[in-house]
């Protein structure tokens, strides 16, 4: 459940086990640290907006700026968002039934993820095109297969970002709408809760935690329903099992693989000390199949309960977008179910992007 590695250039110490993993998130001497180091002079424009980010953040900032933020976030709040999901999910469904295949990803986990986060944050339906290809290569600036290629790339895009968002937060500040960015521009100016570079930064986490795992999750969940007949057949038969399916898919493809979080003094975990400064990386994916947690780890069971598994993470960090990735996929999936007759995989060759921290698929061709 601990051990010591190397992987790709990343050394420290690499958790495994379920109760460990959960111990140590919970544990606030475990920092997060934002991925860059602070000590470099490269890349710098990436290095300021990480550093502004909530997840990389520690008390008493993370607090702050989690608060101004997670009441948009609540369950009640989602609950609200429901009727414009569906019809998001009928009309992306609805384009596709002509066609003889579709993407499972381009055509509809893509577009989906990205209507319903870009009306939560205020970002204009005409620009979500552009914000594929700038998520995408951003996520790979915080995995751990990042390369110098890819954050010279990032410190780019991050300039494009930080200008798109200046400017739609000058818009927003003469004509405020019922939006994230509105919200968060009255705090900055009511108080000194937000600075101008949290503000940005708050922007574009949202904006990049809202595509990426919401889209992965679906799409890994299809795929893993494609893969085991069996489910399928049962969770079309019996739509209410859909919150409980959802949870399952959560444990068993983990749309996020793995966190990282710095022992910030030494610290003892079952009997392994783990001394101030090093590197601990939490293996979300395998805590999940952790067979002395759950019964049959591997197997895919759309009824487990109950399915404590910690794909949004656990503690002070839990993930702010939990109830949105929930109900956006509860709802995607049913409607795919009902609305596309007999599903099957295009090819069983399938492209995986070369990611560590994400389980994500290039594509997703089905007829
Ligand atoms: C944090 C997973 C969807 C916003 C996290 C963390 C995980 C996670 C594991 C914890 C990070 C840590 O402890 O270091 C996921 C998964 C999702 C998903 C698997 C979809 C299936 C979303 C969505 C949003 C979002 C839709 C926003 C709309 C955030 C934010 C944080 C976070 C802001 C940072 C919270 C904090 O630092 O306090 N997410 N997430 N996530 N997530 Fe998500």
């Amino acid at each position: 459940p601990i051990y010591r590695g190397n992987l790709l250039k990343n050394p420290g110490w690499y958790i495994t086990g379920y109760q460990e993993v959960l111990t140590i998130l919970k544990d606030t001497r475990f920092q997060n640290r934002m991925p860059l180091p602070q000590t470099s002079k490269k890349y710098e424009q990436l290095k300021n907006i990480q550093n502004n980010m909530m997840v990389f953040k520690n008390q008493p900032d993370h607090k702050r700026l989690r608060f101004l933020v997670s009441n948009v976030f609540t369950p009640r709040m989602v609950e609200r968002l429901r009727p414009d999901i569906q019809e998001t999910v009928n009309d992306l469904l609805q384009q596709v039934t002509h066609q003889k295949s579709m993407d499972v990803i381009s055509d509809f986990a893509f577009p989906l993820a990205s209507l319903v986060i870009a009306k939560i944050v205020g970002v204009p339906k005409e620009d979500l095109q552009q914000f594929r290809e700038w998520t995408v290569s951003l996520i790979q600036t915080i995995d751990f297969t990042r390369s110098r290629k890819v954050l010279d790339n990032g410190n780019q895009i991050t300039i494009i970002l930080r200008n798109y968002f200046k400017e739609l937060i000058t818009k927003r500040k003469e004509n405020p709408e019922d939006d994230l960015i509105s919200r968060l521009i009255k705090e900055e100016q009511e108080g000194d809760r937000l600075t101008d570079e949290e503000l940005l930064a708050t922007c574009i986490l949202i904006v990049i935690a809202g595509h990426e795992t919401t889209v992965n999750l679906i799409s890994n969940s299809i795929l893993t329903l494609l893969n085991h007949p069996h489910q399928m057949k049962l969770l079309k038969e019996n739509p209410t099992l859909i919150e409980q399916a959802v949870e399952e898919f959560l444990r068993y493809e983990s749309p996020t693989q793995m966190l990282a979080r710095v022992a910030s003094e030494d610290i003892e975990i079952n009997q392994t000390l783990i001394k101030k400064g090093e590197q601990v990386y939490l293996l979300l994916g395998a805590a999940n199949r952790d067979p002395s947690q759950f019964a049959d780890a591997h197997v895919l069971d759309l009824t487990r309960n109950p399915n404590p598994h910690l794909a949004f993470g656990h503690g002070t960090h839990f993930c702010l977008g939990a109830p949105l990735a929930r109900l956006e996929a509860q709802i995607a999936i049913q409607t795919f179910l009902q609305q596309i007759d007999h599903p099957k995989l295009l090819s069983s060759d399938l492209s995986w992007r070369k990611l560590i921290g994400f389980r994500s698929l290039n594509e997703l061709q089905i007829i």
